[in-house]
């Protein structure tokens, strides 16, 4: 599905973000920006803006932002087509046909005959659970873990019988092509043995897609036998990383938020407690692409991760994920469980329930974990514990949130708040604490919070084209090397250059994700969220530019081969410490 640009920038000027949002949600105005409280989190001050100059909404709270198709993807969960064709009725404008290509269509049959061989898998590993002498084994483990028959129904669990070839008889009496079973993870073709079942003797877990519909499974072994579970390998309807356990049904849930759990047995517990907002990855790390898809339902997240080590680390890694899409996180502690299964089965639903009532923070989880590697006695140790913690709250741009816990924090381990205070405003006007995770595979060159910095100078470009004036020569779009910010920052000169005005509501839909939208709209719109006064925002602009242009001339210095440009760097250098930018 594509249409034009033409036709997209047209959608888009003929519907007012501020009408389209006001639809949705209150919006109250204060001078040229209208506010109110964010439709993407819970909050009780308005931190939810809306420009009709710039045409972009940004909450300061959550991170939310993007022009008027980012907000009815994220509001009304449309893909971006949608977004443009609802858009295009409200304007009463037409829209060229769209068509589906011969190719396109070949495709799409095709994943319907996968989804459908594999429904007819799951039927068959049911029956053999539930009306066979042979599947008692598998009904009998099952119950054992306490599983109750409804619940069994409900995820339609199943059994794999140990026979060669049982589910390929089956299927071959349907008439399903051998072709179609071999591409669908099922049955295995081996010159020697012939064709053969995937899953033997395991109890059978079905993995359904978000519109309920089989496209893999999980297969458990009865004992302690290697590997424990087998699982479908990847096809082309079962993407790994773009999926959840039992997504399908946590979306519809009407408890708030979701639980993000490890294990396929932990989320069937869980549902059966009744904590139905419960999901799981599929045997791999969470992912990015997992992160996005619960966005689509909530913006609260509740991990409920295996209490040993390489569960906390898992835990780690999924705060920064949910965090860099703008998630909030709380950790379950399960101890002395191992995980949630557990917890339910030996101490009850009552005691999860209260486990998620008092679920903490991902930011006090975290300097929980930090504090383990420092001893408080000892005064360098609090020292650097303090630096580390003040780093990591400098990246709350809530001022009331950043506060609460500069007071819980310093409470609870015994630091001087004034002294953390100061120390966490010190690391955010310098622009160095991390906004988003580093990038999967971490660039040694580029030292952290040079994406921060690049950020921060695009959004002051963004608010105040003067600047543009002011940096000429000194700064361009080639120095912003970090990750989006090169596209934005191309965009938003190429604008000024032509036109002497910026239109940053335009820029955004050179991303087509919706969250690359929303990390664009914030490069575009955070305001520095430190009470600054003009002396200090002159001295952070320079600090800002002065550090971007460092880390480009080092570069250039590292990657330069010929030495009669060196004295011509070294002398760069030298001017970039002398820099001054009166505003
Ligand atoms: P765990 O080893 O934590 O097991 O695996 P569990 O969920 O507690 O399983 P039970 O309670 O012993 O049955 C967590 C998840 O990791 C994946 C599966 O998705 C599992 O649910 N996994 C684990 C595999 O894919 N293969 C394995 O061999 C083990
Ligand atoms: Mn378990």
């Amino acid at each position: 599905m594509y249409y034009p640009d033409e036709i997209v920038e047209e959608v888009r000027s003929r519907n007012d973000i501020v009408d389209v949002i006001n639809g949705y949600v209150g919006l109250k105005r204060k001078g040229n920006t209208y506010t109110a409280c964010c439709p993407f989190h819970n909050e009780k001050t308005p931190s939810f803006h809306v420009s009709r100059e710039k045409q972009m909404y940004h909450c300061f709270g959550c991170g939310a932002g993007g022009n008027v198709f980012t907000f009815l993807m994220e509001y009304e969960h449309y893909s971006f087509p949608e977004a443009v064709k609802y858009l295009a009725d409200r304007a009463g404008m037409e829209l060229p046909e769209q068509k589906l290509s011969g190719e396109e269509k070949q495709k799409e049959s095709r994943k319907v005959q996968l989804r459908e061989v594999n429904k007819s898998a799951a039927a068959y590993y049911h029956y053999l659970l539930t009306k066979t002498e042979r599947g008692k084994k598998g009904l009998e483990y099952f119950r054992k873990r306490g599983l109750s028959y409804e619940t069994i129904q409900r995820f339609g669990l199943g059994y794999a019988d140990f026979g060669p070839n049982g589910l390929y008889q089956y299927l071959k009496q349907k008439n399903y092509p051998d072709d179609l079973m071999r591409d669908a993870g099922l049955i295995e073709f081996d010159e020697k043995r012939g064709p053969h079942d995937r899953f033997w003797n395991r109890v059978m877990v079905p993995i359904l897609d978000i519109n309920g519909k089989v496209v893999a499974f999980g297969g458990r072994v009865l004992g302690d036998a290697k590997p424990k579970y087998l699982n479908t390998k990847e096809t082309e309807i079962f993407d790994k990383s773009h999926m959840l356990f039992a997504l399908h049904l946590a979306r519809r849930s009407r408890r708030r938020g979701m639980i993000l759990c490890e294990g396929y047995m932990d989320v069937i517990a869980m549902h059966q407690a009744g904590f139905d907002n419960a999901t799981a990855s599929l045997g791999t790390a969470f992912t990015i692409g997992q992160a996005n898809l619960i966005k689509r339902y909530t913006k609260e997240v509740y991990l409920a991760y295996d209490s040993d080590e390489a569960g906390v680390n898992a835990a780690l890694k999924a705060i920064g994920i949910l965090r860099s899409i703008g998630l909030s996180q709380r950790v379950i502690n399960l101890k002395p469980y191992k995980d949630p299964d557990e917890l339910i089965q030996g101490a009850g639903k009552e005691a999860f329930e209260e486990r998620i009532r008092d679920a903490v923070p991902g930011l006090m989880f975290e300097i929980e974990q930090m504090r383990k590697a420092y001893n408080l006695n000892d005064p360098e140790g609090k020292t650097e514990f303090l630096h580390n913690v003040a780093r990591k709250l400098a990246m709350l741009t809530d001022a009331v949130a950043r506060n609460s816990y500069i007071e819980t924090v310093s409470r609870q381990y015994m630091l001087d708040a004034g002294i953390l205070k100061a120390t966490v405003t010190q690391y955010g006007l310098s622009g160095d604490y991390e906004t988003v995770p580093p990038p999967p595979e971490p660039d040694r060159k580029k030292p952290t919070g040079s994406l921060t910095q690049q950020g921060l100078l695009l959004t002051w470009l963004a608010n105040r084209p003067e600047l543009f004036r002011k940096l000429d020569g000194i700064i361009s779009e080639k120095d912003f090397t970090e990750g989006d910010c090169f596209v934005v920052a191309e965009a938003l000169f190429e604008q000024y250059r032509t036109t002497g005005k910026v239109n940053p509501a335009a820029i955004v839909n050179r991303f087509d994700d919706v969250d690359k939208q929303s990390i664009a709209a914030g490069m575009l719109q955070t305001e520095l969220p430190f009470e600054t006064s003009d002396e200090e925002m002159v001295r952070a602009v320079t600090d800002v530019v002065r550090k971007i242009k460092l880390e480009s001339v080092e570069r250039e210095l590292s990657d330069n081969q010929d030495p009669k440009r060196f004295p011509e760097l070294i002398r760069k250098k030298q001017e970039l410490l002398k820099l001054h930018i009166s505003l």
